[in-house]
């Protein structure tokens, strides 16, 4: 039995989650929580975060920032995880979604333009398989028409773009540290955002109240303020986050050492035109969130994923396209013309990656696949 995925805990995350229970401190905001911030601080040179109970809850608290509501609209590939959208249909904003980039998979920067609207205020780009969308170009886009943009870099922790590291891209970029991510803390995110927006966050994440300001000795007592909820993970999860952020090159190299097996043992797949390999742009370094293939039709990729589990290999197919997704139908989105986003949603499959996945059992997945082909 091959999983998916599955979590890399060592010594290190044993030691770190029980020195954080025996201090009895499992609330929010302990030394782990700050020593994870330092850890991102040495790592990619990240100031202003704060840890978020998932990266769901860092997409609310960015949706909040914008200040986002009823009659707005946001810009948003159908090719996401719900809590993409959710989080800003919680506001009362509408979706406009975009098609995807054929390479990539990401929000497709060039049809982005003839969306924007005068109720157009966020730009909401996700970095899928830990690839950066295209955030110069989206950016740029958002600087000339006034308007934000909230990345959804739920997988792309320790990626770069141009050099420049996943979460430093635009003003407010959302991380998941969700078990099925590369750094996990079971449940867990981060929103990462220009100075800015800081003391309003520390608000909203404190059920609306300076609790924040009062602990930094600056106020004497905490009141409410404004909106808010609770958005606090406990300190033991933040241990854990960040024996993980202090094994940060291991799981990376690990992770990206199947990726690279997979990529060069499947050349020869797409080289005969039965699969496509994921594209990664040159000016982009990846973290191996994600290896997945590209079958030449639906069937073939359900065919595949079938044989596949049959052998007890967890392949996966990914997301239904929000837009045709049985809520997205309730609400009419199914209207929209997305031909990438249909054609490749259905064709996609993921094979199991996690960083203490064994040679033999990346060859094993290899050999299930070319057995498949012959
Ligand atoms: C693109 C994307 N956005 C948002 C999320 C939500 O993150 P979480 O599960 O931490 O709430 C995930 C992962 O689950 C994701 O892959």
């Amino acid at each position: 039995m091959i999983p998916f995925n599955q979590p890399s805990i060592g010594d290190k995350e044993r030691q770190y989650v029980l020195d954080s229970l025996n201090s009895g401190e499992l609330s929010g905001d302990g030394k782990y929580t700050f020593a994870v911030y330092d850890r991102f601080k040495e790592l990619f040179g990240i100031d202003t975060m704060r840890l978020t109970t998932s990266g769901s809850s860092a997409l609310e608290l960015a949706a909040l920032l914008t200040d986002i509501g009823p009659g707005d609209e946001f810009i948003v590939p159908s090719y996401t995880f719900s809590s993409t959208v959710n989080a800003f249909l919680l506001r009362g904003a509408t979706p406009v979604f975009c098609d995807i980039r054929p390479d990539t998979l990401n929000i497709d920067e060039t049809k982005i333009e003839a969306l924007i609207t005068p109720r157009t205020k966020v730009i909401v780009p996700i970095d899928y398989a830990g690839v950066p969308a295209e955030m110069d170009t989206i950016n740029a886009l958002a600087a000339t028409h006034g308007l934000q943009v909230v990345e959804d870099a739920a997988q792309s922790v320790g990626s770069t773009y141009k050099g420049r590291p996943s979460g430093l891209l635009c003003d407010l970029s959302c991380f998941s540290f969700h078990v099925t991510k590369n750094y996990a803390m079971g449940e867990g995110g981060a929103l990462v955002m220009a100075p800015g927006y800081l003391d309003r966050a520390d608000i909203i994440r404190e059920k609306g109240t300076n609790r924040r300001q009062m602990l930094d000795g600056k106020v004497d007592k905490y009141t409410w303020q404004d909106i808010g909820s609770s958005y606090l993970p406990s300190d033991l999860l933040a241990a854990l986050l960040l024996a993980q952020m202090e094994r940060f090159q291991e799981i990376m190299d690990k992770r990206l050492a199947v990726w690279d097996y997979y990529f060069e043992a499947l050349g020869d797949l797409a080289q005969s035109g039965d699969i496509q390999l994921p594209t990664v742009p040159a000016h982009i370094q990846h973290n191996a969130h994600m290896f997945y293939l590209i079958c030449a039709d639906a069937t073939t990729r359900e065919e595949l994923c079938a044989k596949l589990n049959q052998q007890g290999i967890k392949a996966a197919s990914h997301y239904v396209p929000l837009h045709t997704a049985p809520f997205g139908q309730k609400n009419g989105w199914d209207k929209y013309q997305l031909p990438v986003t249909d054609d490749l949603s259905v064709r996609l499959l993921r094979l199991p990656l996690y960083a203490d996945m064994s040679e033999a059992d990346v060859q094993s997945v290899i050999d299930a696949i070319h057995r498949f082909y012959v």
